[in-house]
């Protein structure tokens, strides 16, 4: 079996990592045990690019009982934790093509290593694996039935190709699932987005001034918790009903101009470039933070801030001082990468308990259905969304009520008014 990890003697430290989140995973563990019987993915080859944590263990041990043959690999170069590829890679015998820090090149000469397996369906998280596929391995097109998306700028990425006519395979948005972005986007981003600015900086956010870029739905996630911590949030957004929704939610809105000075922490969440550039790192505070938790790391203008900088030290660990002509020192996180797989772990496993479950159902859904599909981004399916609501809630012990036959009749109804 061919792979790439850092260091296969991590794999004791990964399995446990692994069983510890399986255990927070109760919806994706019973698709499981179904999958282990009913097999609904017998000798389908998958590749999936996501970031290699101990919740994509899991799912990719949950395909594995599904009969699926899968590959992985990374979809950050900052995101693998590489105790848990070396125990995917000797404990379950799936092939991982991953290493934390590895460099562009090498990222994706593991995507090409994942594409070598000759996939039948694609799980991507960002699009790189769909991308690449489109542009360097066109001849591998016709072998694929379809694909799954994970996160908003994948999604958008994948809409533009259908738009544009290049997508030649049906994907479905998982990422557009109720039970995905509400819960995900917004309570997993929030927490780990200051998990990870909490461990790389240990600095207090009580009575701090923290700018969220983006109300989008983890922009909503990374602001409300920030605000739980004891820190003034400002939001700032180029969508006017979004910024009035921030208004009425009690943050103060304004532009990054008027922000940049007052800011001791920077957060940017909106899928954009350059979003923090010149201007505003030279309006910015001595001992400003800056970090990033959209996907890709085009949101920090890192290139200017390079050129504008007349030293640089790294202070600890996923933290970079750059100083200015200026005088005053900006910090960098997670060299603007997703501060919260670069600096902590990800979502925690009881949210991606419920993205995950819709990547496996999804994937399920795609070999049944795909020769019906049409090149597409589809919304996944309804009655996977609230299935996977309902195990959910079955899971935490909480019933819900049901409708009365009065109360069904009258939702069905249009004669009775005031
Ligand atoms: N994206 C965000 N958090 C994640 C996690 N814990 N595992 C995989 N992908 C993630």
């Amino acid at each position: 079996m061919d792979f790439d990890v850092k260091d296969q003697g991590l794999a004791g430290k990964g399995l446990l990592r692994i069983e510890w989140a399986a255990q927070s995973m109760p919806v994706l563990r019973s698709i499981k045990e179904r999958f282990a019987v009913e097999k609904p993915l017998k000798g389908v080859r998958m590749a999936a690019c996501l970031h290699v944590t101990t919740e994509t263990a899991t799912l990719a041990q949950t395909l594995k009982s599904g009969g699926a043959e899968v590959c992985i690999c990374a979809s950050n170069p900052l995101s693998t934790q590489d105790d848990v590829a070396a125990s995917l890679v000797v404990n379950d015998g799936i092939p991982v093509f991953a290493i934390k820090g590895e460099d562009k090149d090498t990222y994706y000469r593991h995507i090409h290593a994942a594409l070598a397996s000759l996939p039948q369906i694609t799980m991507d998280d960002g699009a790189d694996l769909v991308t690449t596929l489109h542009s360097e391995r066109k001849e591998l097109l016709p072998g694929i039935l379809g694909g799954t998306e994970e996160t908003t700028t994948g999604v958008i990425r994948l809409r533009s190709m259908a738009e544009k006519g290049v997508l030649q395979y049906p994907i479905i948005a998982v990422n557009d699932a109720d039970t995905k972005h509400l819960f995900d986007n917004r309570y997993g981003t929030g927490q780990s987005t200051l998990d990870g600015i909490i461990r790389s900086t240990n600095r207090l956010l009580a009575g701090s001034n923290f700018v969220v870029s983006g109300y989008g739905w983890c922009g909503r996630g990374v602001a409300m918790r920030a605000s739980g911590m004891g820190a003034r949030v400002i939001v700032t957004e180029i969508d006017p009903l979004r910024a009035l929704e921030a208004v009425m939610d009690g943050y103060q809105v304004m532009t990054m101009a008027a922000a940049a000075p007052l800011g001791d922490f920077f957060c940017t969440l909106t899928g954009d470039i350059h979003v923090l550039r010149k201007e505003h790192f030279e309006a910015m505070r001595d001992g400003a933070i800056v970090c990033n938790s959209g996907h890709f790391n085009v949101e920090i203008d890192l290139d200017s801030l390079s050129q504008m900088a007349v030293n640089r030290r790294e202070m600890r660990d996923f933290v970079e001082e750059f100083t200015l002509p200026n005088g005053r020192h900006l910090y960098v996180l997670g060299e603007g990468r997703l501060i919260n797989l670069a600096a902590a772990e990800g979502h925690p496993s009881s949210v991606m308990d419920m993205s995950f479950a819709n990547q496996a159902l999804c994937s399920e859904h795609m070999v049944r259905h795909a020769a019906s599909l049409k090149n597409q981004v589809y919304r996944v399916p309804t009655v996977i969304d609230r299935e996977i609501a309902k195990l959910k809630l079955a899971s935490m012990g909480i019933p819900v009520d049901v409708l009365t036959d009065e109360q069904e009749k009258y939702l069905h109804s249009w004669e009775m008014g005031t």
